[in-house]
């Protein structure tokens, strides 16, 4: 067990699987109590039963990020639990594509909801419990689909660029509280979700278009949460960094440079 986060407190939000689950092992691996919420709470738990063989300290909460009361339990619950609020992991959210002719307005909704205003809930409560014991670390999620238009994602590119818009403001207004703020946006994750969704045609144009042509693991996306919520990002504020193999850096890609 390392001692990186030792005494140090961290709420990851959807951590009953993929990204969220090995952010949630990876701080306390490293020494962070850790509060894994969830809305699918028998999940979490299993998370923390694990965290809690390898010899780490974490507490399952159940929580639905779009509802305020919800959010503030989770504050309260990880306060008498572990006490005071180090930093908060923004990750719990949804994902949808449809072409845009045929996005329906529902979808949008349901998209914004979870993913902007469920980010604005969490970002808001913890930011307060923060700022009344000396400041922390936010880490929002967006996406690769927050700075390009993929196509069939106009609901999804919405909110996770609407996060990086909002993640930057946060920095701003929260910077006089000591509170940094930045965002993560990955690429192609191999979680279960994806491995279950992508057909194989899929799976071979993402490992065309990414330069290091593979799927990132959820673990190389938790080593990046881990770095902005430490010390070593102390200066580092209202960012939003890609963890996406190059995949947003690239242009043209051929294999042959001589057909161009
Ligand atoms: N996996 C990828 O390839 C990828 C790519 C780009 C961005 N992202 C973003 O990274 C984050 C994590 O992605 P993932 O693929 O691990 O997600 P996932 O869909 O595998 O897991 C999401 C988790 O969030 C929980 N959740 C959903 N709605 C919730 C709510 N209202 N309240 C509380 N918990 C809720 C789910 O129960 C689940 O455990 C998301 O924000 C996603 O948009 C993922």
């Amino acid at each position: 067990m390392g001692e990186r986060f030792k005494n140090r407190v961290v709420i990851v939000t959807g951590a009953g699987t993929g990204i969220g689950a090995a952010t949630a092992r990876r701080f306390a691996a490293e020494g962070a109590a850790v509060v894994c919420a969830d809305i699918d709470e028998a999940s979490a738990q299993a998370v923390c039963a694990e965290i809690a063989a390898a010899g780490g300290k974490a507490a399952a909460c159940c929580v639905d990020i779009r509802k305020p009361p919800a959010v503030d339990a989770m504050i309260a619950f990880t306060r008498s639990r572990y006490g005071p609020l180090n930093a908060i992991v923004n990750n719990a959210g949804m994902g949808a594509q449809k072409d845009f002719l045929d996005t329906p307005l529902e979808m949008l909704h349901a998209m914004l909801e979870i993913n902007v205003v469920g980010t604005f809930i969490c970002a808001q409560a913890a930011a307060r419990e923060m700022a009344a014991h000396g400041g922390g670390a936010i880490i929002n999620f967006s996406s690769h689909s927050g700075f390009l238009g993929s196509s069939g994602r106009a609901a999804y590119a919405a909110s996770k660029s609407g996060i990086i818009g909002m993640t930057r403001v946060m920095a701003v207004d929260l910077a006089k509280h000591n509170i940094r703020v930045n965002a993560i946006a990955p690429g192609p994750i191999d979680v279960p979700r994806s491995r279950k969704q992508h057909v194989d045609e899929r799976r071979e144009a993402w490992q065309h278009a990414v330069p290091l042509a593979r799927y990132g693991k959820p673990e190389e996306v938790a080593g990046v949460a881990l770095f902005l919520a430490s010390d070593d990002a102390s200066y580092v504020n209202g960012q939003t960094i890609a963890v996406d193999g190059g995949f947003t850096a690239a242009g043209l890609r051929v294999k042959d440079l001589r057909v161009l």
